[in-house]
């Protein structure tokens, strides 16, 4: 696609969201911070104007957009009906970093779902991306602000390095809370599934809905004839241009994996990094990313991202990430970093 437009990164005060409001009444994209990442949106009910979202990301057609509302009023409209477990759940975790995926209604236009019979919904945590519902006047589709492919943004400048030229506007919200995207739980079958971790962690699901379970996309790549239920989880994602892996085991082991690969490296000229945490960073010679404290997995929720561009951004062509136990809010950092690393992880002991 060629750059169409001057993008502009506008302050995400009254005057910004107003703007962006208008730009979306017109048909156009623009970008808004939310808790979780960055979000590209477009009237929902346009599908001119959410074409332009795929065009912009070069996002595959077949991958279905999250609909953002600002109220559950909001929601209706979109679906079928709202069971009693939606409404449960919504109770609990609206707004907040939670997206449920129902059995659609009619008016929601076929693209925003790449055609499936069900539609994804989600009432943001954050009071720009609130009050800019609120003065769309309309549902907003939006997914990431990438590009496609890459790791989403968690501030203004990223999505500025992904869309300069592809957008009017981005309303600059300062940094992400949360870091890493909302958990994404489909309850339009008989067992509630959890498609893709987030904040909203299974164990906090569970109090809710204590038959929930995880698809297996989450923590191992598909065979190759399985089809995913969330068609996002095929494509490559947040993937460096680097060679990443994911070393996994006790933290002694990994430490002394990972620093006798990086003296091999260097020895055969490969410039490699790690990402590591605070606690094990004195653990290393070569060349580190601190990804938070190993004990506050929100901490490295809210860097993940950050260090996956840093990694190309050092240069280096190598990375090692010390692995995590994957449970709770670790569980969601895990799956983005096995589909970062094309799921080439090794076992140390
Ligand atoms: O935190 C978030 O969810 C962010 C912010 C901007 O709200 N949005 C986001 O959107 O991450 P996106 O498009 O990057 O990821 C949406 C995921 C994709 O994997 C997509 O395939 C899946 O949700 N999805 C959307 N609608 C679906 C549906 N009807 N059935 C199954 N999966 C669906
Ligand atoms: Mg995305």
């Amino acid at each position: 696609m060629t750059d169409i437009y001057t993008t502009k990164i506008a302050a995400a005060g009254p005057t910004g969201v107003l703007e962006g409001a208008e730009l979306i009444k017109n048909g156009e994209i623009v970008a808004i911070p939310t808790e979780t990442v960055y979000g590209l949106g477009a009237d929902a009910m346009n599908p001119d104007a959410v074409d332009k979202i795929f065009q912009a990301k070069g996002r595959p057609s077949d991958n279905p957009m999250i609909v953002h509302v600002a109220n559950i009023d909001q929601v209706d409209p979109l679906v079928d009906s709202i069971s009693d477990t939606a409404r449960a759940l919504m109770e609990a975790f609206w707004p907040g970093p939670l997206t449920l995926i129902m059995k659609k209604s009619e008016s929601v236009p076929s693209i925003v779902t790449a055609s499936l019979d069900t539609v994804a919904v989600r009432m943001p945590q954050h009071e720009i991306a609130i009050a800019f519902i609120q003065s769309c006047d309309c549902p907003l589709a939006a997914p990431s602000a990438n590009q496609s492919g890459k790791p989403s943004p968690t501030n203004a400048e990223q999505v500025y390095e992904d869309m300069n030229g592809r957008i009017p506007l981005i309303l600059d919200g300062g940094p992400c809370r949360v870091g890493i995207e909302s958990t994404v739980l489909d309850i339009s079958g008989e067992v509630p599934i959890i498609l893709r971790p987030g904040a909203v962690t299974r164990e906090m699901l569970a109090d809710i809905i204590p038959d929930v379970e995880m698809d297996p996309a989450v923590l191992a790549p598909l065979k190759s004839d399985e089809q995913p239920k969330s068609p996002g989880t095929k494509y490559k994602h947040y993937a460096p241009n680097a060679d990443l892996v994911v070393v996994e085991g006790a933290e002694v082991a990994i430490s002394r994996y990972i620093c006798k690969a990086m003296m091999d490296d260097r020895r055969q000229g490969i410039d490699s990094v790690v990402l590591c945490y605070q606690e094990s960073q004195r653990n290393y010679v070569g060349k580190t990313i601190i990804l938070g404290s190993r004990f506050r997995p929100n901490s490295v929720a809210e860097n993940i991202f950050n260090a996956l561009r840093q990694i190309d951004q050092m240069q280096c062509t190598k990375a090692y990430v010390e692995g995590l136990e994957p449970e709770g809010m670790a569980l969601a950092v895990m799956n983005r970093l096995y589909r970062a690393a094309g799921h080439q992880r090794i076992q140390v002991d």
